[in-house]
């Protein structure tokens, strides 16, 4: 095991969907494991004894502190609830406020490791499906598009990824494309969750993904690709966020 494997990671959102996996991956791997949970006693029965919970709620800022306080690292999947209305309220206090949130309380512990903040594809690029999200969960990619300047202006290492439609299906059967094209919300642009946890985990540690925005989607094929030779082809943000 290496040195950096028996850091510690927050897990923001990880009760659920692609942040469970995360949490399991990263603990698979040796890291020590920390999951923010709104229902505690839930989050501990799913993930069981060997995971640290602690409680807190990204819409009440005072719990942010403890949560972040002595980690290495930060992952951060969570977001207002996918599939249903949301008023722009939550939107703005899960998606975006919640997120500016936990920057700050990382800023303030001195975080010396990365936040890897996962984010949609369509941020930058209209589409009809990114309509129709921001109708349902009220302007969630606007909100999201904007965050995602809070996280490159805030000093920290970061890695901020992109991620398509979500499908619950086994990993590392699809080759994975890694880009920087600003794809559209369209449902042809899908991956994994499990495919979506890999690659977290991988680019939480990996020197190429620092100050790197980019999205995951499946290619054609099986997997032949290393995630290492998918991430050596990234470009570092431009330092104007405005460029994307
Ligand atoms: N579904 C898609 O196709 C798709 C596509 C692109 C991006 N995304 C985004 O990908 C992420 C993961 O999606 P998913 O479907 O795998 O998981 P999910 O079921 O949407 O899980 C959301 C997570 O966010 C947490 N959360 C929500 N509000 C919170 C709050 N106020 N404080 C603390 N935690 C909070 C939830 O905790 P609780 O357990 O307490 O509810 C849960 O762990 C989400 O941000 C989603 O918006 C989804």
């Amino acid at each position: 095991m290496s040195e950096t494997a028996k850091s510690r990671v927050l897990v923001i959102g990880g009760t659920k969907g692609a942040g469970l996996l995360i949490a399991r991956l990263l603990h698979e791997r040796g890291f020590h494991v920390r999951v923010l949970a709104r229902d505690p006693a839930r989050a501990a029965a799913e993930l069981g004894a060997s995971f640290e919970v602690i409680a807190g709620d990204l819409t009440r800022a005072d719990t942010l502190a403890p949560a972040v306080a002595q980690v290495d690292h930060i992952i951060f999947t969570a977001g207002a609830p996918s599939g249903r209305y949301a008023p722009e309220s939550l939107v703005k206090a899960t998606d975006y406020q919640g997120v500016a949130d936990t920057l700050a309380a990382a800023r303030q512990a001195g975080l010396a490791g990365r936040f890897v903040y996962l984010n949609s594809i369509g941020v930058a690029t209209p589409s009809l499906a990114g309509a129709l999200l921001n109708l349902l969960k009220r302007n969630t990619l606007v909100w999201r598009r904007r965050v995602e300047e809070d996280i490159r202006a805030s000093g920290l290492d970061y890695t901020i990824i992109r991620v398509g439609f979500l499908l619950d299906r086994p990993g590392g059967e699809h080759a994975v494309i890694a880009g920087q094209d600003a794809l559209a919300l369209a449902p042809r642009h899908r991956i994994a969750r499990a495919d979506v946890a890999e690659a977290f985990v991988e680019a939480m540690q990996h020197p190429s993904a620092s100050r790197v925005t980019f999205e995951i989607v499946w290619g054609k094929g099986p997997r032949r690709k290393s995630w290492s030779a998918l991430f050596e082809k990234l470009k570092p943000d431009q330092r104007s966020p405005a460029t994307r």
